[in-house]
């Protein structure tokens, strides 16, 4: 890291007209930031300046995102679905997710890259959550964590943040729970959205940077978003009042076939480019058109 890596970005800890008399205040804005830490997200909340993360599982797209500025990459258990073709995000293991977050790891410079704790890796005690994410980190390269929880488990996030791991607690519709849930259903409905703010509050009291909120009705993230204070939230199907956003890429790049949630924007269809890309391709090496001379070594 350089020295200056961040400079010259004022921190909570760095206000640089206080401490240098003289010195134009530099407005702080995440644009400028070389390399995305959790401070900057807090100063971004504090400034009221928005910020993005996208699902990414692999070197190449690492690069495009972080070319693009996504502030975040999210390793997410998604993986299982969109990577692997498992049937539920259940499925995956450490050691299945621990390769792509460290190729995440190599392709972004700037953004912060975030691993999920895959289901069966961390709720039998604080020590084992620990154990987890410390691979993540270790081998894979990530910078946090995400975690599924409720006020519950608000000593995992402890004991995560004592062992030096920053946290993104996921509260609301937290699918590895999906069972427990009763299955796909918007959090906050049905006298259910005092339970996802205490969950909340719990886990930003007990360390977490970040509170990601999944499938919870707008109110619900109004809610959440007055209890954490100054704390980030990230909202997915949590309506505009998050400080940030997130989406799977595959479905917001219109990779993925079929029926989107509504929540989902397509800000691309990829899928159809990719498609119609190696259709050329096959119809031209088919044709004998491909390679034609500029391709060939005399
Ligand atoms: O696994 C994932 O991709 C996620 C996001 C949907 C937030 O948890």
């Amino acid at each position: 890291m350089s020295e200056n890596e961040n400079a010259p970005y004022a921190t909570s800890t760095v206000t640089n007209t206080a401490e240098t008399p003289g010195m134009a205040q530099t407005p702080f804005s995440l644009d400028t930031v070389k390399k995305i830490r959790t401070i900057h997200l807090e100063r971004a909340k504090a400034e009221g300046e928005k910020f993005s993360m996208l699902t990414c599982y692999d070197f190449s797209t690492a690069q495009v995102f972080d070319r693009a500025g996504i502030e975040m990459l999210l390793i997410g258990d998604s993986a299982a679905n969109v990577m692997l073709g498992y049937d539920s995000t259940l499925a995956i293991t450490l050691d299945e997710i621990i390769p792509m977050v460290a190729a995440v790891s190599r392709g972004a410079k700037r953004a912060m890259v975030v691993a999920d704790l895959p289901f069966g890796t961390y709720e039998q005690s604080p020590q084992q959550a620990v154990a987890s994410a410390a691979r993540l980190m270790k081998e894979g390269g990530a910078h946090a964590v995400k975690i599924e929880a409720d006020a519950r488990m608000a000593d995992w996030v402890q004991a995560l943040v004592t062992a030096g791991i920053p946290v993104v607690a996921h509260v609301g519709f937290t699918p590895q729970a999906e069972h427990a849930l009763g299955g796909f259903r918007v959090q906050g409905r049905h006298g259910t959205a005092d339970r996802v703010v205490e969950d909340a509050r719990a886990l930003a009291a007990a360390g977490a940077f970040c509170i990601l909120m999944e499938m919870v009705t707008a109110e619900t993230a109004e809610r959440v978003n007055q209890a954490v204070g100054a704390v980030p939230t990230i909202g997915i199907g949590a309506g505009n009042t998050a400080d940030g956003q997130v989406l799977v890429w595959q479905d917001a790049m219109g990779v993925r076939q079929g029926r989107m949630p509504t929540f989902v924007k397509q800000f691309a269809q990829v899928g159809q480019l990719l498609e119609d890309a190696a259709r050329a391709y096959r119809s031209e090496v088919r044709a004998g058109s491909f390679p034609a001379d500029e391709h060939t070594f005399n």
